[in-house]
């Protein structure tokens, strides 16, 4: 069994972060997304692994992520020249997958942990042609959407349908026998473009094959926006985040719940309620830290206030007097209270940035 983890694409949805660093590397709970699939393919028992990647950000995925030693497996990088469709990915991917069945998992996305390894076994003990996962959302829309009678055979398969049939989307983890490389030649790309893998499902489907679909009864997340990533974070630090504090913090500071602080982190004169985690060499001073926030190394806080976010390496937030909420800071990014007159607000905003004053 080889897993097939797509981490290219253009990651258009969560602008400005994705013009300079790969989607798939946004960090969650501090550790990018991308491995929290690789974890997940490595706890089912699969360590022979190809990561899609594109030309724009494929070094950097590369260069982060390394050969697979430090997750315990084997990773093979393959290069797509274009984002043409999650089918295309796996055609380029061919040379690396021969015939061996595969799980293919979209590199944004993230679902319950534990989750894969018993699919995994329905696919191996079934022996399926493909097993496809769905779940119930409100926006079907956005998504694959299956048709399914009253037994629950899915008898059609729809990308980003208009009017949706169902509210059962197709979630980004897909267990395939060889056949499907037979159905993707078979298919034409899309009206946007694209080889759709729901259209060489549905390939399968009207040949007969054995396609058995399974609604995921964990929670599911496809991180593509704002606040699907913040969601995520909340989450992951929920069921996940265990207490660690290996920085300094001082004895005005209170640390109340599950926080972890990494190494050669300051924590002076703060409030920190978990669950929190903040990275390697922080500062942060007079600062109100509240539950679901995530901040990663390298980053200076001071008379802020900060619940419910994310933020990146090497930001600096100071001074500012109202309580930052659901916020999601870039790296670098700085945001603090104007040194001199007249008080006003001044701003260098990247393109595609979202700013809401009250
Ligand atoms: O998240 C689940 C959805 O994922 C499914 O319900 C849809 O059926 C499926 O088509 C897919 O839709 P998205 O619009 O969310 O796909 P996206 O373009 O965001 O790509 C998903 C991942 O695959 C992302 O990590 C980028 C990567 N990718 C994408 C394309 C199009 C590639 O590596 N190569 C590609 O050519």
């Amino acid at each position: 069994m080889k897993a097939l983890i797509l981490s290219g694409g253009k990651g258009t949805r969560l602008r400005p972060l994705t013009y300079t660093g790969a989607k798939q590397l946004v960090p969650v709970a501090n550790k990018p997304i991308l491995w929290y699939g690789i974890e997940e393919m490595v706890a089912a028992g699969i360590t022979d692994i190809g990561i899609i990647i594109s030309p724009e950000t494929g070094d950097e995925v590369q260069a982060k992520t390394g050969n697979g030693e430090r997750f315990g497996a084997n990773i093979t990088y393959i290069l797509q020249e274009q984002p043409a469709g999650l089918a295309h990915a796996v055609k380029v991917a061919r040379p690396f997958l021969k015939d061996s069945p595969f799980v293919m998992y979209l590199g944004d996305n993230l679902i319950q942990q534990g989750d894969l390894s018993y699919f995994l076994k329905q696919f191996q003990q079934q022996h399926q042609d493909a097993l496809i996962l769905l779940r119930t959302v409100d926006n079907p829309s956005a998504f694959g959407v299956a048709r399914v009678d009253q037994n629950g055979k899915v008898l059609e398969l729809i990308e980003k349908p208009k009017v949706p049939p169902s509210n059962l989307a197709l979630v980004g983890v897909y267990f395939f026998s060889e056949i499907i490389h037979e159905a993707i030649t078979r298919i034409k790309p899309s009206a946007r473009g694209e080889l759709e893998i729901t259209d060489a499902i549905q390939y399968l489907i009207s040949q007969e094959k054995q396609v058995l679909a399974f609604q995921l009864g964990g929670w599911w997340l496809d991180t593509g926006k704002k606040d699907d990533l913040l969601e995520a974070n909340r989450l992951i630090l929920d069921t996940s985040l265990q207490t660690s504090i290996s920085g300094e913090v001082d004895t005005q500071s209170q640390v109340i719940g599950r926080v972890k602080i990494g190494y050669g982190s300051k924590v002076i004169n703060c409030t920190v309620r978990g669950p929190v985690i903040i990275g390697k060499d922080c500062y942060l001073e007079n600062c109100f830290i509240g539950p679901y926030t995530s901040i990663a190394d390298n980053s200076t806080l001071v008379d802020t206030e900060l619940e419910h976010s994310v933020v990146l390496q090497g930001a600096k937030i100071s001074g500012i007097h109202q309580r930052i909420i659901d916020s999601l800071i870039g790296q670098r990014a700085q945001l603090t209270l104007a040194p001199r007159r007249p008080k006003a607000l001044r701003f260098m905003i990247g393109d595609d940035c979202q700013i809401e004053l009250s």
